[in-house]
C-alpha cells in the first residue's frame, strides 16, 4: 500500500522533457539549425511527416507548463538546453538570447518551488558540427566542452543539477549505427567511435564545469538483458547485447576501461587501443547517475553467425540477434511492460558503484490517448504503468539503495523523434492544433499521490 510517506522527505518527484521535442520556435532569437531540423525535414524520416518546428510551443508557453507541473505536486523539472540556441554555429560566438531563455525558464521553476535539472545534450547537435563530422570526430567533444562551459558559467547560479548527455547509446547507435535517429547515418561498428567521442565530451565537460556548488551526472538508457534460454548460444547473444547496451557505457564511466569482449565482438579493439589515454577523463567521479528505464529485453541467438556487418544496426557484432516476445503486455511503442526491470538495473549499477547516488531520469509509457466528449483523457494503461513502477521505486528505496528521485517521461505529449506526434507519452495531453493542455487521468492520479498521504490503492482517476 504505497503512499508518498513511504519516501524520504527530500525525495525528488519530477517530470522530464527535451528541447527539440517540446520547444518549437526553431528560428527564434538566433537559434541555429540542429541535426534534428535537418532530419525531420528529410522526407521519409518521420513516421507522420511532422517536424519539431512548432511542437508544444514550449518556448513561448514554458511558464504555463511549469505552473502546470508544480500544480501536479511535482517538485523538479528535467528539461534540456538546446546547444544551437546557445552556440548557433556549434562553435564560435555565444548567443545571449539563448542563455536568457534558459535563465527565464530556470527562474520560473524556482518561483514555483520546482528544482531545475538541466540536460546539456539531448540529441540536438548543431548542424554545422555534423557537417564537420559530427560525433564521429573528436573535435565535437571539444566543442561540447566549450558550449557546456559557457552555459554553466552563465546559469550555474540558478541551475545546480546538471546532466551532460542524455542516452549516448541512442546518439551513437541510432544516430550513426542504424540511422533511426538524426543524423541518420549507417556506419556499422564505426558507430562505436561516436560512443567514445560522446563519452569523451562528457568527461571534458565535467572537467570544465565541476564545482562544489553543483551536482553533475549523466543520463543513460540502460536495460536488463536476459537470455531466452540457458543454452550457450542464447547466453552468448545476451552477453553481446548487454555489452553494447549497458557495459559499453557503465565500465568506462565507472571504472575507466572499455569492456574488452565488446571491442572484440565489434572489431573495434585496435581503434580503441589508440584512445586509452582518454579514459581517466571519461571516468572522472560523478555526483550521480541518471537512468532512463523503459523496458527489459530477452534475446535469442540466430541460427547462423551472430554478426552481419552489411546490416545497418544498433547491434554491431550481433546484428542477427533478435529480441523475443515473452508475452508481457506492451505499450503503443510495442515496448514490453515489466516494472521489476527497473529494480534489476538499479541493483546492477549499485553493485558496481555502491555509493553512487541514482536518479530515475525517465520512465513512462506511450498509449493512444484521445479526449472523451467531456474532455477527460482516460489513460488507464499509463496510470497502471506509473503505479507499478512507483511501487518498485518504493521497494528500491526501502532496500536502502541510494535512489534520490524519479522523473516521469513526459510532462507533455510531444514530438517523439522518428515517430513524430503519433506516440503520446505525456501525463498532460496536448492538442497540437490549439496548444491546449489537458491533464490526463494519470496526471490527476499522480497529483493525488503526491499531494495526499493516502495509499495509492485507495483512489483511482
Ligand atoms: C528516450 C528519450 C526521450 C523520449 C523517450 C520516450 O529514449 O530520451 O527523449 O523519446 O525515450
Amino acid at each position: 500500500m504505497t503512499s508518498r510517506n513511504d519516501f524520504p522527505p527530500g525525495f525528488v518527484w519530477g517530470a522530464a522533457t527535451a528541447a527539440y521535442q517540446v520547444e518549437g520556435s526553431v528560428t527564434a532569437d538566433g537559434r541555429g539549425p540542429s541535426i534534428w531540423d535537418t532530419y525531420a525535414h528529410t522526407p521519409g524520416r518521420i513516421a507522420d511527416g511532422s517536424t519539431g518546428d512548432v511542437a508544444d510551443d514550449h518556448y513561448r508557453l514554458f511558464a504555463e507548463d511549469i505552473r502546470l507541473l508544480a500544480g501536479l505536486g511535482l517538485n523538479a523539472y528535467r528539461f534540456s538546453i538546446a546547444w544551437p540556441r546557445i552556440v548557433p554555429e556549434g562553435t564560435g560566438p555565444t548567443n545571449p538570447a539563448g542563455l536568457a531563455f534558459y535563465r527565464r525558464l530556470a527562474e520560473t521553476c524556482l518561483e514555483h518551488g520546482v528544482t531545475p535539472y538541466a540536460t546539456l545534450y539531448h540529441w540536438d547537435l548543431p548542424q554545422p558540427l555534423e557537417d564537420a563530422g559530427g560525433w564521429m570526430v573528436r573535435d565535437t567533444a571539444e566543442r561540447f566542452r566549450d558550449y557546456t562551459a559557457v552555459t554553466h558559467d552563465a546559469l550555474s547560479d540558478v541551475i545546480k543539477h546538471w546532466m551532460t548527455l542524455n542516452e549516448p547509446w541512442c546518439s551513437a547507435l541510432n544516430g550513426y549505427g542504424d540511422g533511426a535517429l538524426a543524423p541518420g547515418r549507417c556506419e556499422g561498428a564505426n558507430a562505436l567511435k561516436a560512443v567514445h567521442h560522446l563519452l569523451l565530451g562528457h568527461g571534458m565537460a565535467l572537467e570544465a564545469i565541476r564545482s562544489s556548488e553543483g551536482s553533475y551526472g549523466i543520463a543513460l538508457n540502460l536495460a536488463p538483458v536476459h537470455a531466452a534460454s540457458g543454452s550457450p548460444a542464447d547466453r552468448e547473444a545476451a552477453r553481446r547485447v548487454d555489452g553494447l547496451q549497458n557495459r559499453l557505457f557503465l565500465e568506462p564511466l565507472l571504472f575507466g576501461k572499455y569492456p574488452a569482449d565488446v571491442l572484440e565482438d565489434t572489431g573495434m579493439a585496435a581503434w580503441f587501443a589508440q584512445h586509452e589515454d582518454d579514459l581517466p577523463l571519461i571516468s572522472a567521479p560523478l555526483d550521480f547517475m541518471g537512468v532512463n528505464y523503459y523496458f527489459p529485453t530477452t534475446v535469442t541467438a540466430p541460427e547462423g553467425p551472430f554478426s552481419d556487418p552489411s546490416k545497418p544496426s544498433t547491434q554491431p557484432g550481433s546484428e542477427n540477434v533478435t529480441a523475443i516476445d515473452t508475452g508481457l503486455p506492451r505499450t503503443h511503442m510495442g515496448w514490453p511492460i515489466q516494472a521489476t526491470g527497473l529494480r534489476d538495473i538499479l541493483v546492477t549499477i549499485n553493485s558496481l558503484a555502491p555509493d553512487l547516488p541514482l536518479y530515475i531520469t525517465e520512465n513512462g509509457a506511450a498509449f493512444p490517448d484521445a479526449p472523451t466528449a467531456d474532455g477527460t483523457v482516460e489513460d488507464d494503461g499509463r496510470q497502471r504503468y506509473l503505479k507499478q513502477h512507483i511501487e518498485v521505486v518504493r521497494q528500491i528505496v526501502a532496500e536502502g539503495l541510494p535512489l534520490k528521485g524519479y522523473f516521469v517521461w513526459s510532462l507533455l505529449d510531444n514530438f517523439e523523434w522518428a515517430w513524430g506526434f503519433s506516440r503520446r507519452f505525456g501525463i498532460v495531453y496536448v492538442d497540437y492544433a490549439t496548444q491546449t493542455r489537458t491533464v490526463k487521468n494519470s496526471g490527476r492520479w499522480l497529483q493525488r499521490f503526491l499531494t495526499s498521504d493516502a495509499p495509492f490503492d485507495s483512489y483511482t482517476g
